[in-house]
């Protein structure tokens, strides 16, 4: 699927000889699945027809600040806020100037004022206007607030001369929207993330083991949703009846101390570590080579501590951003805040646990919590807080 499926584009398009390109623009983003909206300035309309802008996108183009009509539904601070992302093409050295003196004279400077969408401008004039100092200061001005310039390229001009002033192409163009939306979805492309999920199982014998009710359902959304930012997966599991998220390498492992060994091997090469595994506190003393026969009224079995691989993780690499989460049947945040100090961890997810929640069930409510910030999220799809948990580690990974 296309990054630009269903982004809102708002097409600005000012007076210049290069607007007749736009128009390609236009249909080339609509080709990609973009909803696309055009705002024209008074200059622009009489280079192209906003009948042509309008036939393309099945729109209607926005022309006039002080239309009535629109106004009613606040034109300008609607299409402001409707744009995921705005790009002006062609921009004039009049409309430059104008952005870069904050005026609001127009339904296209208004919007620029208005808008907290990212601003991109692709400007197009003549050689000795882009060169002109006065443009030059102002494109100075536009970059030093974020608004970023593409071009103009070098070339042939429609006035004969040629120089630094043409407009870019329109597939050029095309190209710089997409991925600018490629890289606000992917923000954690390039990098390793590690998961553990699942129970363990501990051995009691060649039949018999120790485990719990965990069904890995919160660790393999977590996985997917690592792998839709962008992000390389590796997910290490215990005995699940789940398959592999697509695009997901998962290692399968049973014991506690299979999955310690496997997390510290792949932990050297991973940017964040997430441990949702339910991994058993303690495990048979001795493993029987055969199946314990039932001879005596009482049976106990000895247990050993297993080793603690959020704990190891954690101190065996101090600049990964180690996230665990904690199960609690009582005083969630106040153990879980204990867990996040002892394990030296960058963040910890605490949730409820106990009869029909938690464990094995589609719907979890979790604290996700962090040196200086907490956010509660709501009971939900387990799937629907996965993208949320990945969206706020992802944010204070990319901070840290
Ligand atoms: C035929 C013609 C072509 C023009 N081409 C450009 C151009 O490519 N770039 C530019 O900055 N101004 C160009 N101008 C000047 C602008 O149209 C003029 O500055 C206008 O006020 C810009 O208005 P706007 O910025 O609101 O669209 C051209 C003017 C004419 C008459």
């Amino acid at each position: 699927m296309s990054d630009l499926n269903n982004k809102q584009i708002l097409i600005g398009i000012s007076g210049g000889i290069a607007a007749y390109k736009t128009a390609e623009l236009v249909r080339l983003l609509i080709k990609k699945g973009a909803n696309v909206r055009v705002c024209m300035t008074k200059a622009a309309v009489k280079f192209i027809t906003p009948l042509t802008l309008q036939a393309l996108t099945g729109n209607p183009v926005a022309t006039d600040l002080l239309d009535p009509e629109a106004e009613a539904a606040m034109g300008h601070i609607e299409l402001a806020r409707w744009a995921d992302l705005i790009m002006i093409a062609p921009a004039t050295a009049d409309l430059i100037a104008r952005i870069a003196g904050g005026h609001a004279d127009d339904l296209l400077t208004t919007i620029c004022l208005a808008t907290e969408a990212p601003l991109h401008i692709a400007p197009a004039m003549n050689r000795v206007m882009w060169d002109n100092p006065a443009t030059q200061e102002n494109c100075k001005n536009l970059q030093q607030r974020n608004i970023t310039l593409h071009g103009p390229a070098n070339g042939e001009q429609a006035c004969g001369e040629t120089g630094a002033g043409r407009m870019l192409e329109a597939l050029e163009l095309a190209k710089i929207i997409e991925a600018e939306f490629a890289s606000q979805a992917k923000p954690l492309a390039g990098k390793t993330v590690l998961i553990t999920a699942g129970p363990t199982r501990e051995a009691i014998d060649p039949v018999r083991f120790i485990s719990n009710r965990s069904s890995g359902k919160m660790g393999y959304a977590i996985a997917k949703a690592a792998k839709e930012l962008g992000a390389n997966v590796t997910l290490i599991s215990g005995p699940v009846a789940l398959e592999a998220p697509e695009g997901v390498h998962r290692e399968l492992v049973e014991s506690a101390k299979e999955m310690h060994r496997e997390t510290l091997k792949q932990a050297k090469s991973a940017d964040i570590f997430i441990a949702t595994a339910a991994v058993s506190d303690y495990s048979p003393a001795n493993v029987a080579n055969q199946k314990i026969k039932k001879t005596e009224d009482k049976f106990s079995l000895a247990l050993n501590y297993n080793p603690d691989i959020l704990f190891d993780v954690s101190h065996a690499f101090p600049d990964l951003f180690s996230v665990g989460f904690a199960a609690e049947t009582e005083d969630l945040i106040k153990h879980a805040q204990g867990k996040l100090k002892r394990k030296k961890l960058d963040m910890i997810v605490a949730n409820p646990v106990g009869k029909d929640q938690g464990f094995d069930q589609d719907t979890n409510q979790v604290e996700v919590i962090w040196q200086g910030g907490h956010i509660s999220l709501p009971e939900k799809d387990k799937a629907e807080l996965a993208v949320e948990i990945m969206s706020i580690v992802s944010q204070q990974f990319n901070d840290k």
